[in-house]
């Protein structure tokens, strides 16, 4: 197929691009910038440039490929305290991908989250349907995910990867590279109360895999779950990292999450196991990369 991929210079997209290639598809990449635009042809890539905002370019582009996987997110204005105009911005792209696949059967695979979905068990992927009735960075993104899901009913065969908030791996500058830092300049490992809350995890290898599958296989309206483990404890995650820098492991009050924890301290308390046997069942997707703990272990710090 030729894949348009947005976001195929970041952090998940790198390591779609070449599992897309290696299973003999071609790919066309957005590139903002001469940087982005020279690594992707470096990659094998096919440059098409432009923002997330041009929206014509994104309708050409799309219109020219077999099948569209959309991971761009403005996540430089999303984390100085934007979320709503990076979510509105993402909108307006799937509604634009929308308009240029409708009809045509042709696959349009984006990345969201899996924040917010239930309360006190593991997530399935049948949760978090429905109409969002509230606001926030939560549901802004479900938002965009819904959206997608319902074009399917306009002959596009959408489908949705709620990745788990640590996709990690070499190279990783995410929240677990973010806590690594925060503890290296604090001196101390952290975790939020007794720090038995948990996270999903992926691994970046398995994660572009399920987008290829997702690409090839997935039916239309189908919503995957990008988990490699369902929920890792955030105490074990604050051990490995005390560990790897030599520096003590502490429990971090309620009341100083904010000062330790920073951009974080609203996420890094939250339990949000996340199951993937749907996924695993629909897709025969077997993550196989090494879990969370071994890889922050091995390469983080
Ligand atoms: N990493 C995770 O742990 C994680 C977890 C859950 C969900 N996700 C989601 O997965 C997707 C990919 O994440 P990632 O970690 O790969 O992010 P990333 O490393 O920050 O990459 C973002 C990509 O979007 C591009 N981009 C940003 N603003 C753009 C704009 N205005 N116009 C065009 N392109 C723009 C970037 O281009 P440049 O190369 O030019 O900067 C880059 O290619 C995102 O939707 C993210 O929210 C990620």
């Amino acid at each position: 197929m030729r894949v348009f991929v947005t976001g195929a210079s970041g952090w998940i997209g790198s390591a779609v691009v070449p599992e897309l290639l290696d299973a003999g598809h071609q790919v066309v990449g957005l590139a903002r910038s001469d940087a982005a635009a020279a690594a992707l042809t470096a990659a094998g890539v096919e440059v098409q440039r432009g923002t997330i905002d041009d929206l014509d370019s994104l309708r050409n582009a799309a219109a020219a490929s077999d099948g569209v996987i959309h991971l761009a997110f403005k996540h430089d204005i999303a984390f100085s305290g934007d979320f709503q105009g990076a979510a509105d911005a993402d909108r307006r792209a799937i509604e634009t991908f929308g308009d240029a696949l409708a009809g045509s059967d042709r696959p349009f695979v984006i990345a969201s989250g899996l924040f917010g979905l239930a309360q006190d068990r593991a997530s399935t992927e049948q949760d978090g349907h429905g109409p969002v009735t509230s606001t926030g960075v939560a549901e802004a993104r479900r938002a965009n995910a819904e959206l997608t899901l319902s074009l399917a009913s306009r002959g596009v065969r959408s489908s949705i990867v709620r990745l788990a908030p640590t996709v990690h791996g070499e190279g990783d500058h995410g929240f677990m590279a973010t806590l690594v830092g925060n503890a290296r300049e604090k001196g101390a490992s952290g975790y939020l109360g007794d720090g038995a809350n948990r996270w999903p995890a992926v691994h970046r290898l398995d994660a572009a895999r399920l987008f290829r599958l997702a690409l090839e296989q997935a039916p239309a309206g189908s919503t995957l779950h990008g988990v490699g483990e369902e929920g890792v404890p955030i105490r074990a995650v604050a051990e490995v990292i005390g560990q790897r820098l030599g520096i003590p492991v502490v429990p971090v009050a309620p009341e100083q999450a904010g000062e330790y924890f920073t951009w974080l301290a609203g996420f890094i308390g939250l339990d949000i196991p996340a199951s993937n046997a749907l996924t695993r069942e629909l897709l025969g997707w077997e993550p196989k990369q090494p879990g969370l703990l071994e890889d922050l272990a091995a390469h983080y710090g």
